[in-house]
């Protein structure tokens, strides 16, 4: 008699930085002939912070939509944990796997623990310090509520043991996000095709004084209308030096339409296109000079890639970057900024990291460890 096919694992996505975490792990699992269902909560929904990334990371289509859309903090943690309770009902999967700490990760993982069912956590561990920001909330969440968590840098696992949480249960096995990015190098789009889609002039990607990509979305640096105009300012007096290519997220745009500062940035040396898909923001980003930022992820691509960060943050939950790579934090304090900025330009661009077990092989070493752990 042939052993039964064993449940699958729930996979959950919920917003834009899950979509690269999770198309690595779904393509190891099929490659380890592990069963898996990929759920989408349906956080993030457009084209541009959503669907591009399916299709440029070919994520296979969700076999659940949740479809729970925009809303306060516990809206949409409260509208996805009552859609996700019947599909874990019907389903019954062998485990919950839920990665980073968007609200979709502690929504699903606090549903799934309560009905008894395992809870997998991927970039388990990374502490900020910082209980002002919603993700460390539920990072801190997350993984009290897992039974196996698998972390990207060896801090964290001490962080999960000052928590209390059994070191057993913790495995180191690298960082997801940059098997997508080793995968999807040679895809990236080219500049000029990036360049010429947005009208932007294609000069900006042979001016050897090179240019600055920016992104910025936490709540701290633009729901504030003078710490942002502080920002703003500091981006105009960059452009003088350098042009900037700066993909507005949509949360950012509507603040700096609501606070009036959309014509501060009317500069034909700032250019401002929509939020970018993953192959093309990586194009863009493997040839800068320097990269502005308040985003967890792009602190880690920076790394690898060898390009200066300047971080408008006050703490990193991912330490290895400041230790290893070359970003640097300097919060929202105009000052801070502009002398980070000018250090950086004054750089030469360092060599790609490497940091411990960033090679690539991180979705594949959690398919190893899953096949035996899971019950056959
Ligand atoms: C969320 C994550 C954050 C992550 C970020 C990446 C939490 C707590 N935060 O923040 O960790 O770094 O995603 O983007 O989960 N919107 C659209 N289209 C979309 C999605 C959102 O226009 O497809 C707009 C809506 O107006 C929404 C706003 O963006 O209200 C913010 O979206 P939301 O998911 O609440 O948080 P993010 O700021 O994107």
């Amino acid at each position: 008699m042939s052993s039964p096919q064993p449940r699958p694992i729930l996979c959950v996505v919920g917003a834009r930085p899950n979509f690269m975490k999770i198309a690595p792990i779904m393509r190891a699992f099929r490659e380890e002939g592990l069963p898996a269902w990929l759920l989408h909560t349906g956080q993030h929904y457009d084209e541009d912070m959503n669907t591009s990334f399916f299709r440029d990371l070919g994520i296979p289509e969700p076999d659940i939509n949740l479809g729970v859309g925009s809303g306060t903090h516990a809206q949409q943690t409260a509208d996805i944990m009552r859609k996700v309770e019947p599909v874990l009902d019907e389903q019954h999967p062998a485990a919950v796997l839920v990665v980073g700490d968007v609200n979709s990760t502690i929504a699903c993982a606090l549903v799934a623990s309560k009905k008894g069912i395992p809870v997998i956590h991927v970039e388990a561990g990374l502490r900020s310090r910082d209980r002002t920001m919603p993700e460390e909330i539920n990072r801190v969440l997350t993984d009290q509520i897992s039974d196996l968590l698998f972390t990207t840098e060896r801090s964290a696992a001490d962080n999960l043991v000052r928590e209390g949480i059994d070191i057993e249960r913790v495995h180191f096995v690298g960082n997801v996000m940059i098997d997508t990015l080793h995968y999807n190098l040679s895809r990236a789009q080219p500049i000029g095709d990036t360049l010429a889609e947005y009208g932007i002039d294609p000069r900006i990607a042979d001016d050897p004084a090179g240019f600055a990509l920016v992104t910025l979305h936490r709540p701290s640096n633009v729901d504030d209308p003078d710490i942002l105009e502080g920002i703003v300012g500091c981006l105009g007096q960059i452009s003088c030096e350098l042009p900037l290519i700066f993909p507005i997220h949509p949360r950012t745009r509507a603040r700096l339409e609501d606070f009036g500062l959309m014509e501060r940035m009317a500069s034909n040396r700032i250019m401002c296109t929509p939020p970018m898909g993953y192959l093309q923001l990586l194009g863009v980003m493997k040839e800068s000079r320097v990269v502005l930022t308040d985003s967890g992820g792009i602190q880690e691509e920076t790394t690898a890639l060898g390009i200066p960060c300047v971080t408008l943050r006050e703490n990193t939950e991912r330490p290895i970057t400041v230790t290893e790579g070359g970003n640097v934090l300097v919060g929202h304090d105009p000052r801070r900024i502009m002398a980070a900025v000018g250090e950086a330009i004054s750089r030469r661009r360092g060599e790609p990291r490497r940091p411990e077990y960033w090679d690539g092989k991180a979705s594949q070493r959690i398919a190893t460890i899953l096949r035996d752990w899971l019950p056959s």
